[in-house]
């Protein structure tokens, strides 16, 4: 069974060829709230032995689904997306629990996963091949013709973070399942009652057994066992640079898609809306307490603005509501206490170094205040280190060279906001960033869920946005028929 209440606790299976099971070991992890500490649900630890077989089971399938029409394959995304919709509410409740997210993007969450799914099935379905001739390349002829299909590359591991649980794990299987491949999902800890709400939405919507299985366990203990198993052809990996890192480390043949930390600067320049620009970079910093790889995690503004735009931001935060995301908080608790302890020694760092505390600075356990710091420098850690935590620092600079280079000089390279009503100037700027993508007059963000995403230097590898996850785990398979003289008689 999906979950099994016993004197109000919740025991979650992980789904094997079609059925929930328990691990052998009996061994279960715990999942509380980090709002409340509440107890959200237990999972399974998997043994190795568990593992392998989960892996196995999913190869066993993979001829068959791959042979599934991609029409039958879309008709259960969209069945999967209406039942998504109708139990939205159910899983954002734990959602919003387990993960500490504010009530609407909760939901949120949700809807846009269904909309992903809806999308997938429509794009897998447009995605019909090409017929090439020979007859276009020098010396070719048209008696030479490739014909040009897409072909699962197998089975895809997927793994994700815990900062959206459904949203990054969907974003994988969905196009990963729609390219004809089998898939293993292996959920964040905290994150993965969500996780395994999606899994047994896809079952119920008619998903054939062993064609997503599920693995769930402590990274730490069974990551390095599962990325270097036989049988996977496709790592997924969405969270921390360090780990992606590592598994990139590992991973030999396997080819990978890796999105991965960023430091996303906010360019401020003299002739932008600056309360316009205040807002929207406030919004993109602090919402869901920074936790989002493409929070606004600085800000570049120049002189001539600095004073204003951050009076402007100062305002926006001090009216951000703190506290408990059931209840509609945008800052909410963190995701655990080892978060807010960086967080805050982020902070301490700056102030030490003279950084000015325009507002935060305050912590409940970990529950960290909406913190802004003006006049940050170089040398502060907080301008280069990411803090996934609602902390804004304000970097002041001379002039648009400068805002560049500071820009280009992190380690990262996920995403850049240009505010600025000139476009040829947004224009030259964004084509000097060394960055997946620039928003012009907006905060840094994924979605629409169809655009491309992906991070250059230590923010990733490879790109994802729905028509280019499932050309990256995919590839093509050419057939090339050569007429003879005496096939054209
Ligand atoms: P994380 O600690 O790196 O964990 C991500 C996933 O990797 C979890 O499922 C984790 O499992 C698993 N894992 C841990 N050790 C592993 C190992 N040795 N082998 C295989 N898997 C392993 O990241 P997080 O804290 O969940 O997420 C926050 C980070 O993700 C931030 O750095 C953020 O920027 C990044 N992120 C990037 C994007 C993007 O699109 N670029 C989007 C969202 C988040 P356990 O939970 O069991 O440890
Ligand atoms: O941090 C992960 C990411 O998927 C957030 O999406 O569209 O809110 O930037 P978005």
């Amino acid at each position: 069974m999906f979950q099994n209440t016993i004197q109000g606790e919740t025991v979650y299976g992980n789904l094997l060829n079609g059925e929930w099971v328990e691990s052998a070991s009996g061994h279960l992890l715990e999942i509380r709230s980090p709002v409340d500490g509440s107890l959200v649900g237990k999972i399974q630890a998997m043994t190795k032995e568990e593992v392998t077989e989960a892996i196995q089971d999913t190869k066993l399938h993979g001829k068959t689904w791959a042979e599934w029409p991609i029409h039958e394959r879309a008709e259960i995304f969209y069945r999967a997306a209406d039942l998504l919709v109708e139990r939205a509410e159910e899983i954002a409740d734990i959602l919003t629990m387990e993960v500490a997210k504010e009530r609407k993007s909760a939901l949120s969450e949700i809807v846009r996963s269904a909309d992903l799914l809806r999308y997938t099935a429509d794009m897998g379905k447009s995605m019909e091949g090409q017929a090439i001739s020979g007859e276009n390349f020098p010396g070719g002829s048209r008696r030479k013709m490739s014909f040009v299909r897409r072909v699962p590359l197998g089975t895809v591991l997927a793994i994700s973070p815990f900062n959206y649980p459904v949203n990054l794990s969907v974003s994988k299987i969905a196009p990963a399942l729609i390219g004809g491949n089998t898939v293993v999902l292996k959920p964040a800890t905290q994150g993965a009652v969500s996780a395994l709400h999606l899994a047994d939405v896809l079952q119920s919507a008619g998903l054939p057994g062993g064609v997503l299985n599920t693995i769930t366990g402590r990274g730490s203990e069974i990551g390095d066992y599962i990325v270097t198993q036989d049988g996977i052809d496709f790592i997924n990996f969405t969270g921390s640079t360090e780990i992606g890192q590592h598994i990139s480390s590992l991973a030999r043949m396997t080819p990978l898609l890796l999105e991965l930390g960023g430091k996303d600067a906010a360019i401020v320049l003299e002739d932008a809306d600056l309360d316009f620009a205040a807002n929207t970079i406030a919004d993109g910093a602090f919402s869901y307490s920074g936790q989002r790889c493409t929070a606004v995690k600085r800000v570049l503004a120049t002189d001539a603005v600095a004073d204003q735009l951050v009076g402007k931001l100062k305002a926006r935060v001090e009216q951000m509501k703190v506290g408990d995301p059931r209840e509609g908080a945008m800052i909410t608790p963190l995701i655990d206490e080892k978060a807010a302890e960086s967080a805050q020694k982020l902070i301490e760092d700056a102030l030490e170094k003279g950084a000015h505390l325009l507002t935060g600075n305050k912590r409940e356990k970990n529950l960290v205040y909406p913190t802004l710091l003006d006049h940050v420098t170089k040398e502060m850690e907080v301008a280069w280190i990411e803090p996934f935590a609602p902390i804004l620092p304000v970097i002041r600079v001379k002039s648009i060279e400068q805002a560049i280079e500071i820009a280009n000089q992190s380690e990262y390279g996920l995403q850049s906001s240009v505010f600025t009503n000139d476009i040829n100037k947004a224009f030259s700027i964004a084509e000097q960033l060394e960055v997946g993508t620039v928003q012009i007059n907006n905060k840094t963000e994924r979605g629409p869920d169809h655009f491309p995403f992906l991070g250059v230097k230590a923010s990733g590898m490879g790109t994802q946005g729905i028509r280019y996850s499932i050309e990256a785990m995919t590839r093509p398979k050419a057939i090339t028929v050569n007429l003879r003289d005496e096939d054209l008689s």
